[in-house]
């Protein structure tokens, strides 16, 4: 039996501000889910937030991209940014870019994690959200999990994973994608995705044993807001779903890169770098400085497409010493201020409000000899 999973979010209104989104928005999503189990459009689902972005988990067995899962988000976030607009919360439908659905909801705002399987016979899988970052920001932790031995140790010592996994990586800024394998290809993989703002890892897939080496086992989104809006209308905050367990990396081999908080993109009017700090659904929400920039993890047990079980993952004080190594990296970047590193590079302010401060200074420069 197939099951498709998909994680599709936006950021419809934040309260207050940017940093949360508010529990009326949650209920309205319950509520219209439910209405969607009960006609049959979708099997179960999950509603939660990381942050001000609204995350809708869905599970069925329609496939990917299929119109009726996806106008039913769709719908969810139309509604729920008109209550947001009704409450005056902030950037009420700020992620919502097109006016009308055709056929499905890429390219018009929403990110979506999406992959369709064969349920094993007990089959967990973790949705992670991530608030004030991008997608490259999963590089690290889906390269930790399926190809690094110093953290996956079933990579060594299973033989179900021995042989390694296949990467989907995609070039998002000229919209092609390469496959490579890991670990023969290892060193090409990171000189790819270490470059995070432009090779996004999009699935992996097993490679030969018991799996069918045709369904990926993790998937990101990789929407890119400005690519749509044509300006900077907001950060591209990503969520994944990533297998585990039983020929997989274990769901401890899933959650240990994140006890490192390593620094990505997207704090402060998307333009800073800082530290990811994993933590529960409770403290999701961004406030100093709008961040710093959040990772949160609820785990499933999936039955014939049904979500038996959850549970948040990184509430758990196993996660405190990273939270507390996150602040100090968060302390320690804060005092550059508006220098670089903590400031992302140039290139990288393109799409931000940057470019319109410089404006104002283009004929002022005069050449030097
Ligand atoms: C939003 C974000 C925030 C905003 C900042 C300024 O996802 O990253 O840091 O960029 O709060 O927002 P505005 O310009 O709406 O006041
Ligand atoms: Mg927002
Ligand atoms: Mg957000």
């Amino acid at each position: 039996m197939k099951t498709t999973f998909s994680i599709i979010k936006a950021d419809v209104g934040g309260c207050p501000g940017h940093s949360k989104v508010n529990e009326k928005l949650i209920e309205v999503a319950n509520k219209m889910l439910r209405d969607g189990k009960e006609n049959g459009t979708i099997k179960d689902f999950f509603v939660t937030n990381c942050g001000d972005d609204l995350e809708l988990i869905m599970t069925h067995d329609k496939g990917e991209n299929n119109e009726e899962v996806h106008s039913l988000a769709w719908n969810v976030f139309k509604e729920g940014s008109d209550l947001a607009k009704e409450l005056g919360f902030y950037g009420a439908g700020q992620d919502l870019l097109k006016d009308a659905f055709s056929g499905n909801i890429r390219g018009l705002g929403p990110g979506i994690a999406e992959m369709e399987f064969t349920e094993r016979k007990s089959e967990p899988i973790i949705a992670f959200m991530m608030d004030k970052t991008e997608p490259g920001a999963f590089n690290l932790p889906i390269y930790k999990i399926f190809a690094d031995p110093f953290n996956t140790a079933g990579l060594i010592i299973d033989p179900k994973l021995h042989s390694g996994f296949r990467f989907e990586v995609w070039d998002i800024k000229e919209h092609k994608r390469v496959f490579l394998n890991a670990p023969e290809e290892m060193y090409d993989l990171l000189a790819l995705i270490g470059a995070k703002s432009r090779f996004v890892i999009k699935r992996v897939y097993p490679k030969e044993g018991s799996l069918p080496e045709d369904e990926p086992v993790a998937v990101i989104s990789t929407e890119k807001l400005y690519q749509i809006a044509g300006e900077y209308v907001g950060k591209d905050d990503p969520v994944a779903a990533v297998r585990a367990q039983s020929g997989l990396p274990a769901l401890g081999e899933v959650l240990e890169p994140f006890a490192f908080p390593y620094l990505v993109s997207g704090w402060m009017r998307g333009s800073h770098n800082g530290p990811i700090m994993p933590v529960s659904n409770k403290n999701a929400k961004c406030t100093r400085f709008d961040g710093p920039p959040r990772a949160i993890a609820i785990g499933f047990q999936l039955k014939n497409g049904m979500l038996t079980g959850h549970e948040d993952l990184f509430d758990d004080p196993a996660f405190d010493y990273t939270r507390q190594e996150a602040e100090r990296i968060a302390d320690y970047m804060r005092r550059h201020g508006p220098f670089e590193p903590h400031r992302l590079p140039l290139e990288e302010m393109e799409y931000t409000t940057l470019p319109k401060v410089m404006d104002k200074l283009r004929d002022r420069f005069e050449p030097v000899s």
